[in-house]
C-alpha cells in the first residue's frame, strides 16, 4: 500500500479566493462578482506573478518558455528520469468564475505544499504549470499554449494570432514580460495529470464529487464573415435585399435545428459571438461576423456536421446574393486518455474512499494536447448549480476542490515513485 498524503483544504480554498479577486468584476447579468482575466492581459500578468510567487515560496524551481507557459519543479531522487506533470490554466473568459483551470494550477501548488510538509521525496520530479491563452476567448485559438508544446500547432503561427484590436500574442508575451527563455518543446513528461471542475451536470446527478474523464470530445470552430450589401428598409423590395443580418441568423437557426434532428449523433452547435455592424434601426445589415463552436462525442458525426454546415451556408448564400468567408479557429478531433492513468486515478479515488464516476469532457483541456505526448489523464470535481460554467455562477464548493486536488496529490506520487 503506497502512503498516503492528505492535502490543506484551507490552504487551497484561501488560494482560489485571493486569486479570484484579480480580474474581479461586479457583474451585471447575474449580480454576482465574476472573473475576468483574459489571456496576457494586464490581470492574466499579475494572477501568473502571483503564481508564481507562491512556486517560489514552495521552494521550486521556476522556467517560463517562449509561448508564456509557466512550469514549476520539485526534484525527484533521479533528475534523469522524465518528470510528472499537474497542470491547467489561469485565463478566463470575460464573464468567468473562479474554479474554471485554476483549481489545477493552485490545486498543483497546494499538492507540492502538501509534499514538502509531509518530507515525501519521490524518485521522479514533480512539475506545476499553466498554459496560455486556454480559453481561446482573446487570440481567437484554444488550448494555444499546450497546443504548442504539444507540436500541433508551431510557435511562430501562434506568436503572430492577433487580438480584436491588432496585437499579437508575441507583443502581449513581451508586453507582460512573459515571453521566457526555455524551448516551447519541453522535455517529454512521464505522465500529465490534470485536475478540472467538471463544468457540467453528471458528476452532481450522480452524487459525486469526483469523475475520471475517459477522454474530450472532438472541438470544431469557425468564423463567417458574411457580406451582403446596405440599403434602405423601407423603400427596397424584400426580394432584391442582400441582407448580411437574415443570413447570419438563419445560420443560429439552423445549427439548433442540426442538434435538435438527431442526424449528428450528440452535436453541440452554438453561436457564441455575432455582430451584425453598425446596427442602424432603418438600413439593411451590409455585414455580418458570426463564430460556430461545434462539439461531438463522435469524429464522423463531427465531419458530417461541417460538410451539412457549409453546403447550407452554400445555398444560402447563393439564395440571398452575399459573399461569406469561413475562416478556421480551431479543430481538434476526440483524444481518449490513457486508460492505464484511468485506472490509477480510478484506484486512488477508492483508496481514498472517494465514490467517483467514468466520464467523457464537454469541455475542451490542456490535456488532450499535452495527451499527444505522454501518458495522461484527468480528474474532475463536480460543480454547483448544475455544473454551470464559463459564467459567474461557476461553483465547485471547498469539499469537492479539496477531494479532487487529494486524488491528484496520491495519484501523481504514485506515478513520481514508478520506476
Ligand atoms: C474551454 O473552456 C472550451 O471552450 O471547451
Ligand atoms: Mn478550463
Ligand atoms: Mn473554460
Amino acid at each position: 500500500m503506497t502512503r498516503t498524503v492528505r492535502i490543506n483544504r484551507d490552504r487551497l480554498w484561501a488560494a482560489l479566493m485571493e486569486l479570484k479577486e484579480i480580474g474581479a468584476y461586479d457583474d451585471e447579468a447575474t449580480g454576482l462578482r465574476g472573473v475576468r482575466r483574459l489571456a496576457l492581459t494586464d490581470a492574466d500578468a499579475d494572477a501568473r506573478r502571483r503564481c508564481v510567487e507562491w512556486m517560489i515560496e514552495a521552494g521550486l524551481e521556476v522556467r517560463v518558455d517562449r509561448i508564456g507557459n509557466v512550469y514549476a519543479t520539485r526534484p525527484g531522487r533521479d533528475r534523469s528520469l522524465p518528470s510528472v506533470l499537474m497542470g491547467s490554466h489561469i485565463d478566463t473568459v470575460a464573464a468567468g468564475g473562479a474554479f474554471d483551470g485554476t483549481l489545477g494550477v493552485l490545486g498543483g501548488i497546494e499538492v507540492m505544499r502538501t509534499l514538502n510538509d509531509a518530507g515525501v521525496e519521490t524518485l521522479r520530479d514533480i512539475e506545476v504549470g499553466f498554459f496560455t491563452e486556454e480559453e481561446g476567448v482573446r487570440f481567437g485559438t484554444d488550448m494555444l499554449g499546450s497546443a504548442v508544446t504539444a507540436g500541433r500547432i508551431p510557435i511562430e503561427h501562434a506568436h503572430k494570432l492577433t487580438d480584436e484590436a491588432g496585437r499579437t500574442v508575441e507583443e502581449e508575451l513581451i508586453r507582460i514580460g512573459f515571453d521566457g527563455d526555455a524551448h516551447e518543446r519541453r522535455p517529454v513528461p512521464y505522465a500529465y495529470i490534470e485536475c478540472h471542475i467538471e463544468q457540467g451536470p453528471i458528476l452532481a446527478d450522480a452524487g459525486v464529487d469526483i469523475g475520471i474523464v475517459e477522454g474530450v470530445q472532438s472541438i470544431s470552430w469557425q468564423r463567417l464573415t458574411i457580406r451582403g450589401e446596405a440599403a434602405h428598409t423601407g423603400t427596397t423590395p424584400i426580394a432584391s435585399r442582400h441582407d448580411a443580418g437574415l443570413v447570419a441568423a438563419s445560420v443560429v437557426v439552423e445549427a439548433r435545428r442540426m442538434c435538435d434532428s438527431g442526424d449528428f449523433g450528440q452535436l453541440r452547435a452554438t453561436v457564441g459571438s455575432f455582430d451584425i455592424g453598425e446596427g442602424q434601426t432603418n438600413v439593411i445589415p451590409h455585414k455580418a461576423t458570426l463564430t460556430v463552436d461545434l462539439r461531438n462525442p463522435d469524429n464522423d458525426h463531427m465531419t458530417a456536421a461541417e460538410q451539412h454546415l457549409a453546403g447550407y451556408v452554400d445555398e444560402l448564400a447563393a439564395r440571398h446574393g452575399v459573399q461569406v468567408v469561413w475562416g478556421r479557429m480551431a479543430r481538434t478531433a476526440v483524444v481518449l486518455f490513457h486508460p492505464g492513468i484511468q485506472d490509477l486515478l480510478a484506484a486512488t479515488a477508492g483508496d481514498l474512499g472517494l465514490p467517483y464516476v467514468r466520464t467523457m469532457s464537454g469541455a475542451g483541456h490542456d490535456a488532450q494536447e499535452i495527451s499527444a505526448t505522454c501518458l495522461t489523464a484527468m480528474v474532475f470535481v463536480a460543480g454547483e448549480n448544475g455544473g454551470i460554467s464559463h459564467t459567474p455562477r461557476e461553483y465547485s464548493n471547498p469539499t469537492a476542490c479539496g477531494n479532487g486536488i487529494d486524488v491528484l496529490a496520491n495519484a501523481v506520487v504514485r506515478l513520481a515513485d514508478q520506476p
